[in-house]
């Protein structure tokens, strides 16, 4: 059951944590006397009753946000069987019982009951005019504070770490706010770029405006359809760049996951790291759609065999590929869930249909891999004086220690390695070109055989 303390705790830390910190933070200070009521103006209030207050002018968001699930959190609660006071706190508007502001705790005023616009985009009186909707909807915690089961999971996941790992706000905004780069690494940036409605004006990033990939990235809660589950955004066909206007449109809601978990160099810039070497040598460092797909690796030799003979076992079969294996939601039965799967860590447990060693290995398929990346790396390590192990990007792109033949087999190598999942995206694609390059490695450096390497550059 969710009301335990600790939650009750941690949604009440987040709620006020979320609106109710203004000034500077210091350290706490001995407790004073009471003070004299504020000024009934000063804080912000939330007005609720959408279609009055953000009417006219939001028409069409109100109109779909009314067929939501959000828009009826409240009423279908109470006729829960355990139903109490403590449940409203997630299933009303502007929740906060250390502030008179018009929330749902102060009078259980029905103008803010469910989950309205304000919870999301922060309370908007008492003066509607000043147009001011604050905080920003799309940091994870304007959603945590409700969701603590997929905001407690979301914390440990490779996209909730993000800002962490580069070091804060300010240095994650200036990693990655090149429009090279931010439609992939940076929520507002993906939106920009693939659901422009939703973010009508260009980011500059000049205000820091800039979050990981969080809820709001992922999901479109102005959505009413229920065609699509969990309101998910983007749910349309992905192209990759090489092959050129290769389009992917079976894969369901993965197709989400597929605009950023994919390679984006095209045939030039392959080429180019080929002949000239490149500091970040190789797909880039998400070429999984790539791998589940089956395409984009070079291809240094024409006559060779590049497509699998058998499809990927998991196409056709797993209706939503990605998301069936890595986001699974496990019900508690109340509504809630004890796991929600969103660390977007495959599972074992998810793969329902065989059973899986516990490193996910099947039929020894990750094994095969390993040993052909291996024997692959071991020549390349053995014809590239200079080159050592493990094999890393930057010096297979130094050309002055690695020939264009060797740039040419690595590229599988790196196709591999980036994809991080040993292969299991589609074992025989993955041991496919990988042999690829072992043969055709061979066979180059056989006709080679006996000169010195350096001069053959
Ligand atoms: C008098 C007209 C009007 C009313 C009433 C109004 N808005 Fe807006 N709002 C606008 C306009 C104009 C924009 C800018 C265009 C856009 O983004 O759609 C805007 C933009 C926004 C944005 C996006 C921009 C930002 O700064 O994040 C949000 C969120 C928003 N409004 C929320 C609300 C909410 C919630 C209410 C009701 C409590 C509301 N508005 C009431 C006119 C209005
Ligand atoms: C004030 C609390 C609150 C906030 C803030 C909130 N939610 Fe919710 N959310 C709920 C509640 C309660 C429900 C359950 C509604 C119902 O079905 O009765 C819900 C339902 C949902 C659902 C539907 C779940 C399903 O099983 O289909 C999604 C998706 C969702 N929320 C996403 C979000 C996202 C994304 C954000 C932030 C942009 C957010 N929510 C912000 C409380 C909240
Ligand atoms: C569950 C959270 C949530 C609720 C509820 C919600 N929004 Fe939003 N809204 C978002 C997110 C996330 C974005 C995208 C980020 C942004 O533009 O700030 C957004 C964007 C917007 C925008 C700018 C983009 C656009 O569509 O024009 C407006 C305006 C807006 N919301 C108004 C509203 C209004 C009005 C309501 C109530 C009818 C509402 N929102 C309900 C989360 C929410
Ligand atoms: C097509 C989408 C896309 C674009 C465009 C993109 N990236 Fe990425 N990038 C990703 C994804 C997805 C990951 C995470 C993949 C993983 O961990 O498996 C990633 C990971 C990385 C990493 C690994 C470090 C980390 O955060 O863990 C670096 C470094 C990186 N990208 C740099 C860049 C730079 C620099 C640019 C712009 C020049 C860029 N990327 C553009 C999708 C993209
Ligand atoms: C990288 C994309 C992504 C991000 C980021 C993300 N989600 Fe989800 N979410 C999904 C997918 C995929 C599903 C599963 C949809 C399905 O099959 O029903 C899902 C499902 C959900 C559901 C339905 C219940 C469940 O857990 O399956 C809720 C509620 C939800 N997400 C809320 C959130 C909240 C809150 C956050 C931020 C803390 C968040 N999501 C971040 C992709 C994402
Ligand atoms: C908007 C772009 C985007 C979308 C959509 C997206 N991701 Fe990511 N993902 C990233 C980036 C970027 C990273 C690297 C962490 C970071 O810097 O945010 C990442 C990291 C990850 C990681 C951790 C990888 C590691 O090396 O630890 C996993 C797993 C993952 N994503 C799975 C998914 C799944 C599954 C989906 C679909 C439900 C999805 N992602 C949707 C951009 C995205
Ligand atoms: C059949 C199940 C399955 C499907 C379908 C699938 N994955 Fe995976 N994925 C895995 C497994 C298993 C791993 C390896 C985990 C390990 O070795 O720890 C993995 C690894 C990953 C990783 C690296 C995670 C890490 O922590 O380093 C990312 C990112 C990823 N997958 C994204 C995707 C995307 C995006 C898609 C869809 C284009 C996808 N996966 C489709 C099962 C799957
Ligand atoms: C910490 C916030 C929080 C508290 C407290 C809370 N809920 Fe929820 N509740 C949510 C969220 C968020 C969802 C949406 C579930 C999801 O998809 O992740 C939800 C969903 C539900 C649903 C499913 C809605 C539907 O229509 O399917 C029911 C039923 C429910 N809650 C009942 C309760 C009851 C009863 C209590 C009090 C005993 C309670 N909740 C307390 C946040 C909360």
């Amino acid at each position: 059951m969710r009301t335990t303390l600790s939650s009750l705790v941690f949604i009440m830390a987040g709620v006020l944590l979320f609106y109710g910190c203004e000034g500077p933070e210091g350290p706490p200070g001995p407790q004073g006397p009471p003070g004299p009521p504020g000024e009934p103006d000063s804080i912000a209030t939330y007005l609720g009753d959408n279609s009055e207050n953000c009417g006219h002018c939001h028409d069409a968001v109100i109109a779909t946000w009314m067929g939501t699930p959000h828009a009826a959190s409240h009423d279908s609660l109470l006729s829960n069987p355990s139903y109490a006071e403590a449940c409203n706190q997630c299933h009303s508007t502007g929740w906060n019982t250390a502030l008179q502001n018009g929330g749902y705790d102060d009078e259980h005023d029905p103008a803010v009951a469910n989950v309205q616009c304000e919870a999301c985009h922060g309370p908007m009186g008492p003066n509607p005019a000043l147009h001011e909707p604050s905080p920003d909807a799309l940091s994870g915690l304007s959603c945590g504070q409700c969701h603590t089961e997929q905001w407690e999971e979301y914390q440990t996941s490779g996209h909730g770490t993000a800002m962490e790992r580069a070091g804060g706000m300010e240095a994650f905004v200036d990693e990655w706010k090149s429009s090279s780069c931010n439609y992939c690494h940076i929520a507002e940036g993906f939106l920009r770029r693939y659901d422009p409605a939703s973010y009508p004006v260009s980011p500059t990033f000049a205000n820091l405006e800039g979050n990981e990939i969080s809820c709001g990235a992922c999901h479109d809660s102005h959505l009413e359809s229920s065609s699509i589950p969990s309101q998910l955004r983007v749910i349309s066909a992905d192209t990759l760049v090489y092959p050129a206007n290769y389009i992917i449109n079976d894969y369901g809601t993965g197709q989400l996951c597929g605009k950023c978990h994919k390679d984006r160099r095209d045939l030039t810039t392959q080429n180019n790291h080929i002949n000239n070497g490149n500091a970040h040598f190789g797909p880039h460092d998400s070429p999984q759609l790539n791998l589940v797909e089956g395409v984009g690796t070079y291809i240094m030799d024409t006559t060779m065999t590049w497509i699998p003979t058998t499809p990927n076992p998991h196409a056709g079969l797993l209706q939503n590929m990605c998301v069936n294996c890595h986001v699974k939601a496990v019900p508690e039965g109340s509504g809630h869930y004890t796991a929600t799967g969103h660390s977007f860590a495959p599972q074992t447990a998810n793969c329902t249909c065989h059973a899986v060693d516990p490193d996910f290995d099947y039929n020894n398929s990750k094994d095969e891999v390993e040993v052909l990346m291996n024997a692959l790396a071991d020549s390349l390590v053995a014809h590239n004086p200079g080159l050592t192990l493990p094999l890393e990007s930057g010096m297979v792109g130094d050309t002055t220690i690695t020939t264009v033949n060797a740039r040419k087999a690595a590229w599988a190598y790196f196709l591999v390695e980036n994809d991080k999942s040993g292969g299991l995206h589609y074992p025989e694609y993955a041991k496919l070109i990988l042999n690829n390059s072992i043969t055709f490695y061979a066979s180059v450096t056989a006709a080679r055989n006996g000169k010195n390497y350096a001069s053959t550059r």
